[in-house]
């Protein structure tokens, strides 16, 4: 049965929010889909049409797109904020990145906007191999990467939608700040041997300079704005010795251990991910 309770999901199609949607679908809640192909849309570039998507809602989840650290997003949030309170929402759950200082000010604006609210740090996404920037590489199988010395926690988005879809709900999770990660810290280069193995296929890594790799970039014709995000995710984020630590916060949510790298490998290769057509 449906409850009458508005919950608005931002980023419905993306790689959390479409899962965040699909849980709380599965239990009944009225979902409010924002996404740029949604009747009323949601664009983060019309903040005009906003306050249409939020009418009525009682609690949101907002995935930013691309990511809270870039030029204009702080912006974004504040006006956001200005908009949930008009519209009376009663919860607000945050997807922010760990050790982002700009993501930290974005962090701010929710936590002082006198609403409920959870946020949610994640490391991150194992999904960034499955449906993100490095799976062309893979598919190629030839993978060449900066920071080859970088551990980092991966984190699986089923774990984080589980997370927010859970904070959403619970009272019990108001005012705290989580930090999301998965149980093992992989390099760039065991990602790829998981993968490898997972898959069947052989893949090469090679370690390369960070100016090597934003010029491979721009010979791709990537777009500015994402070559800017790329820098800036692999100088502060994974330099940032804070961010190669494990947390439990998962475990203190769900009650469970997060999945690991290699469970989410053989769930993609099942599902075919890494085989070239
Ligand atoms: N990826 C990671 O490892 C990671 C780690 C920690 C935190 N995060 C945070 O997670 C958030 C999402 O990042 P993601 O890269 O994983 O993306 P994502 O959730 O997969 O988001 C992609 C979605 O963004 C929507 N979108 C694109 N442009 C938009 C616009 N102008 N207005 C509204 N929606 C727009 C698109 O939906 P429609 O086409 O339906 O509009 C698309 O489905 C970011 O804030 C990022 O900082 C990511």
């Amino acid at each position: 049965m449906k409850t009458n309770r508005k919950i608005v999901v931002l980023g419905a199609n993306g790689k959390t929010g479409r899962k965040v949607a699909e849980i709380l679908e599965s239990r009944g809640e009225d979902v409010v889909r924002g996404s740029r192909q949604a009747s009323p849309p949601f664009d983060w570039h019309q903040p005009e049409a906003w306050s249409k998507v939020l009418r009525g809602a009682e609690r949101m989840y907002i995935s930013y797109h691309p990511d809270l650290a870039v030029p204009g997003a702080l912006e974004a949030i504040e006006k956001l904020v200005e908009v949930a309170r008009a519209e009376g929402l009663q919860k607000l759950v945050l997807l922010s990145g760990k050790g982002e200082k700009e993501a930290e000010l974005c962090e701010q604006v929710i936590i002082n906007s006198g609403i409920d609210y959870t946020i949610v740090r994640a490391s991150w996404f194992n999904q960034n191999f499955s449906e993100s920037f490095f799976l062309p590489a893979i598919l190629s199988g030839d993978v060449a990467l900066p920071m080859a010395q970088a551990k980092v926690p991966y984190v699986d988005t089923d774990d984080i939608a589980a997370v927010v879809a859970k904070v959403l709900m619970e009272a019990e999770h108001n005012d705290q700040i989580y930090e999301l990660t998965g149980p093992r810290l992989l390099t760039f280069q065991q990602v790829m041997e998981e993968i490898a193995v997972a898959s069947g296929r052989s893949i090469s890594f090679t370690p390369i300079s960070l100016p090597a790799y934003i010029s491979m970039l721009e010979d791709l014709r990537v777009e500015k704005d994402f070559i800017w995000l790329i820098q800036y995710l692999f100088t502060e984020v994974l330099l940032e010795p804070k961010n190669a630590m494990l947390s439990a916060d998962i475990r203190k949510v769900l009650g469970r251990s997060p999945k690991d790298f290699r469970q989410f490998a053989k769930e993609q290769a099942a599902l075919g991910t890494w085989t070239p057509q």
